[in-house]
């Protein structure tokens, strides 16, 4: 379904739910900001109750407002499609879908009580929500024919169902649930045996690898099997919606997750069916291609966009972040995801809530409001301050002179991410290409601080006696790990550290050849660096 193996990455933000709904509010509020962080990409949700407020008639001026605003200031747009699905809910389905329930069934969390959800079971709710977003991607193949402003779409916004059963309790869902489980689904299992996730591994075997039967003979009637049952269905519908948008514009397109809050959480705490790493199997079943994408919120940031890294990879997929906390350590997160992850795509949500530096006292008014999901927003955290927005934008801006070469680096080990954490509070041992480096952080790691972080490349004119080396980021000291005095081994010396910056189109502008008292590669806390190095081997 997707081409993804080539999707570069891109850097920038999410923006609130309700932005892009005000052309004028983007204009004065955001498009601004935007562009003070150096955002590559900005993700922005387009809602169907404004696209199609009137059964098959469209209104599609947010939509060109946004690709307009993108262009403009050289953004690229990721349009979000709020259709059928918004955290579960179909808050942003247009009224003639809400009033007409006898049509557009519901979910119902306890049986006989329809929900605030559209129900992933009937055909009109798909039928109409697949043809909006034909439309909207038919607009954007005229809009942007050349994809120089949309380079991807995502698909509804985080799907499954909330529910302590884990499923839906409708008659007719009842009615699929003791349907027989499709031949495509059981296919896929048995095909990719060996490779299932343990989740879906253990539920199947635990039932004998069964080759045919209802959902419950098949995978049993645990909140696990049921989650299942809805990861299929809401993984049709989503696989179903996107194939219809894609037959107008064949953007890649990914759905995204809201994860599992707390390890042990049962499904129906978070989303049941919902594309999370442990259903991978089931969804790429459905919709074979279609990334399932993290919305990150946990304070285990790196272990969580770690769990959908490995799944997404088992299938060929990349591993995308369209959401997570904008925190102080937003940019260390960065700098974890696409050196240690290899993310394509890293987009913090309220990105137009972050304090930027050049408006430090500018508080956005909704950042302070609470989350409209406070299941998302889990544990404690330390917003964003002007500083470690600025680190972000920094990172950003070095990421233009160096995003078209990471992802290939980091498939072939040619990436160190660098990040002070609780278990690397004083320094981390790097070994790249058989070059050994030891990092350095100077400054005591601090609850209320940015830790440091950065990233180590290793050039492609490296070899076993010289090498070439780009270190980006901030707060670290950075020194070639040399054999001690009477070790067996060559020694180590620079040949040239040079400092320098990307200018706003990725060219890159040299600075100050550092040698003699400057000599080594320290960079300072409170701004993101870049140099380049060269070193030999000597004898
Ligand atoms: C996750 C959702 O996907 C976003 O749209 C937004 O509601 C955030 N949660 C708020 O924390």
């Amino acid at each position: 379904m997707n081409n993804l193996t080539n999707f570069p990455l891109l850097v920038g933000g999410e923006v609130h739910n309700s932005s892009s709904s005000s052309p004028a509010y983007m204009d004065t509020q955001v498009w601004d900001r935007m562009v003070a962080l150096d955002c590559q990409v900005v993700l922005t949700p387009v809602s169907w109750q404004l696209i199609e407020p009137m059964e098959g008639q469209f209104d599609f001026t947010t939509l060109e407002a946004l690709l307009d605003g993108g262009r403009k200031r050289g953004i690229q747009v990721i349009p979000l499609w709020f259709g059928a699905y918004k955290n579960t809910w179909s808050s942003y389905a247009p009224d003639w879908v809400k009033r007409c329930q006898r049509r557009f069934l519901r979910a119902e969390l306890e049986p006989g009580r329809p929900s605030g959800q559209l129900s992933v079971f009937c055909p009109e709710v798909l039928r109409a929500d697949a043809a909006a977003f034909a439309a909207v991607m038919r607009k954007i193949a005229q809009i942007d024919p050349d994809r120089s402003v949309v380079p991807a779409v995502q698909v509804e916004n985080e799907v499954g169902i909330l529910c302590a059963a884990a499923r839906d309790q409708s008659k007719t869902a009842d009615q699929v649930w003791a349907s027989p489980v499709p031949a495509e689904l059981l296919a896929h299992l048995a095909e990719h045996h060996t490779m299932l996730h343990p989740t879906i591994r253990n539920l199947w075997e635990s039932r004998n690898a069964a080759a045919q039967g209802t959902w419950p003979e098949v995978f049993g009637d645990s909140l696990e099997a049921r989650e299942v049952f809805m990861a299929w269905h809401f993984a049709k519908f989503v696989g179903s919606v996107a194939a219809a948008g894609k037959a107008e514009h064949d953007l890649p397109m990914f759905a995204n997750a809201w994860t599992v809050q707390a390890p042990g959480d049962p499904p129906g705490r978070y989303p049941s069916g919902g594309p999370v790493a442990h259903v991978i199997d089931i969804w790429q079943a459905a919709a074979p291609g279609l990334p399932l994408a993290a919305d990150v919120y946990s304070n285990e940031f790196e272990v969580v966009a770690g769990e959908y890294a490995a799944a997404n990879a088992a299938y060929g997929l990349p591993l995308l972040l369209p959401e997570l906390r904008g925190d102080v350590a937003v940019a260390a997160k960065a700098y974890a995801a696409i050196a240690r992850l290899g993310v394509r795509l890293f987009t913090p949500f309220a990105i137009d809530s972050l304090p930027i530096p050049s408006d430090p006292n500018a508080a956005r008014p909704d950042a302070a409001m609470p989350p409209a999901n406070p299941v998302a927003e889990v544990g404690p955290y330390v917003p964003a301050t002007p500083a470690a927005t600025a680190l972000l934008a920094g990172t950003y801006r070095a990421l233009r002179g160096l995003a078209a070469i990471l992802p290939a680096a980091h498939a072939q080990g040619r990436l160190a991410a660098i990040t002070q954490s609780r278990t690397t509070p004083t320094g981390v041992d790097l070994e790249l290409g058989g070059w050994r480096m030891q990092v350095k952080f100077p400054r005591p790691l601090s609850a209320t601080e940015p830790p440091a972080a950065g990233l180590v490349l290793l050039r492609e004119s490296s070899d076993a006696h010289t090498a070439a080396i780009e270190v980006v980021g901030y707060g670290f000291e950075l020194a070639m790990v040399r054999p001690k005095t009477g070790e067996p081994g060559p020694d180590i010396e620079w040949l040239a550290i040079v400092e320098g910056a990307y200018d706003p189109t990725g060219n890159w502008v040299a600075g100050r050849n550092l040698n003699g008292d400057e000599l080594g590669i320290r960079l300072p806390a409170d701004v993101v660096s870049v140099r380049r190095a060269r070193m030999h081997r000597i004898g």
